[in-house]
């Protein structure tokens, strides 16, 4: 049986139930070649810790290069609700932390981004108090946040958890936390960030062992310095803070995205096309072109910041995500894609989050022969896939299908774009001035 769509209805194939919505959805046209050169915005998972850390100030802070994305919208909500001030202009934010006036964010806005709960961190450094909505589970993993809440307790703070509100308040005249040794049980990204922004308003000196070395964790501490905090080690795996008193106001550009880089470099990969990328910084994609190059392609450096991707030959590789600098667990999807058209068999392991490879069933929809067990997928290459409809269910498994969409052949029909939508900035746009063929419908 054929699909048919009909506005935003899919009847699949061998089933009977009709699944109704109004939500858009993506029509890409394969196979398709791409050319020219494509603009990197700033990166999501900076942007997001960053905009946490500007409740560490009271005075102004100006951040550049903000992506647009649903993401970031969501964080600029929690930010008003806690009574944060914020206009913007294109790519630049001004926010004004001066008057923080709640200490609680609300728990619709939390459960929507995890990565608000990173607030928890600089509202207690700067308050004394703090109640953050536990988070909750997500779509690739259940995600628990006890490594931050040990970190805080670690550095003074009383945490309870009551009604799901993690409740942290710094007992004491000062109300100021106090400068820890803390040693991470795992490199977690989001407990480094929470750690450290709070150690930057702490009595004393506070040091991270095994703490997360990826480039949004530097970028963060960047920012924190550019106020004026103390914070030597960012990008190694032992960061140590020396506390101030007070931050002052700051202008600080963001990264440029190394994961849309990657997702991009996969893109000219998996299509065969030679494309350029601009601004990247090429030392963040080391994993990444370490894999694209076993697997046949090389990646030039142009320039300091311009990468152009040569497509070869496609063969299989293995893949074990692992913290940085080891293979991202945000490209494994699109990894996945591209192997699934790459000669022999490939092993790829989810080692970071335990619900990771739930894009495997709608790849599997387009032709890919893939098996699964525990974390683990084998991916046997397949000379091509057959567009298809697929359903995104996390944000870098609906870049996998874009992705497969590009290279297979006929149509594919992406639903559940919010996933993508959450972390990538006019992917369609971007895609379309490379050359593909795709419209949101
Ligand atoms: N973990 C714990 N306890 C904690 C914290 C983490 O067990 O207190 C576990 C997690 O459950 C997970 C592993 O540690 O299994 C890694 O989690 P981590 O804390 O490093 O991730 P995160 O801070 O929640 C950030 C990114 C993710 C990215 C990961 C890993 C942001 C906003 N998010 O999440 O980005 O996958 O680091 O690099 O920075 C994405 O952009 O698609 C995305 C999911």
């Amino acid at each position: 049986m054929e699909d048919k769509t009909i506005k935003g209805t899919y009847i699949q194939p061998n089933s009977q139930s009709v699944i109704e919505s109004d939500d858009p959805v993506l029509e890409i046209l394969g196979p398709t070649s791409l050319k020219g050169e494509v603009t990197i915005s700033g990166a999501k998972n900076s942007a997001l810790a960053i905009m946490a850390g500007t409740l560490l100030c009271s005075d102004e802070c100006r951040i550049r290069n903000v992506p647009s994305l649903v993401d970031v919208g969501r964080m600029k909500q929690i930010l008003a609700s806690l009574g944060v001030k914020i206009t913007e202009d294109k790519d630049i934010l001004d926010i004004n932390a001066k008057e923080i006036g709640q200490t609680q964010a609300p728990y619709d806005l939390v459960s929507q981004l995890r990565a608000s709960f990173f607030v928890i961190g600089p509202v207690l450094a700067r308050l004394g108090v703090a109640r953050v909505p536990l988070p909750g589970g997500c779509a690739i993993g259940a995600r628990p946040v006890d490594l931050h809440v040990r970190g805080l307790q670690a550095m003074g703070a009383e945490v309870h958890i009551e009604h799901g509100i993690v409740h942290a308040c710094v007992k004491g005249s000062r109300s100021r936390l106090k400068g820890a040794k803390i040693y991470l049980d795992y490199p977690s990204v989001g407990a480094t960030e929470t750690i450290m922004m709070a150690a930057t308003l702490a009595e004393g000196e506070t040091i991270i062992e095994n703490a997360a070395q990826e480039p949004e964790v530097e970028d963060l501490a960047n920012f924190c310095r550019s106020m004026g905090a103390k914070i030597r080690g960012a990008g190694t795996n032992t960061i140590i803070v020396s506390g101030v008193e007070r931050l002052h106001s700051t202008d600080y550009p963001i990264i440029p995205d190394r994961i849309e880089a990657g997702t991009f470099l996969v893109a000219g990969a998996i299509t065969q096309s030679p494309i350029s990328l601009y601004p990247v910084i090429p030392e963040h994609l080391t994993p990444v072109i370490a894999k694209l190059e076993e697997i046949g392609c090389q990646v030039i450096l142009e320039e300091s910041k311009r990468v152009r991707i040569v497509p070869g030959a496609l063969r299989a590789t293995d893949i074990e995500t692992l913290p940085y600098p080891g293979f991202p667990t945000d490209m494994q999807a699109q990894f996945m894609a591209l192997l699934t058209l790459s000669e022999g068999n490939s092993m790829i392991s989810e080692t970071v989050f335990e619900n990771r490879l739930r894009h495997v069933a709608e790849l599997q929809r387009m032709g890919a022969d893939i098996k699964v067990k525990g974390n683990v997928a084998v991916v046997k290459g397949v000379p091509f896939l057959s567009g298809a409809p697929v359903m995104a269910t996390d944000l870098r498994a609906s870049a996998a299908l874009v992705l497969a969409g590009l290279a297979a052949q006929g149509k594919t029909v992406v639903q559940g774009l919010h996933h993508l939508d959450r972390g990538y900035e006019n992917i369609e746009d971007k895609l379309r001035q490379l050359g593909a063929k795709l419209q949101r419908v």
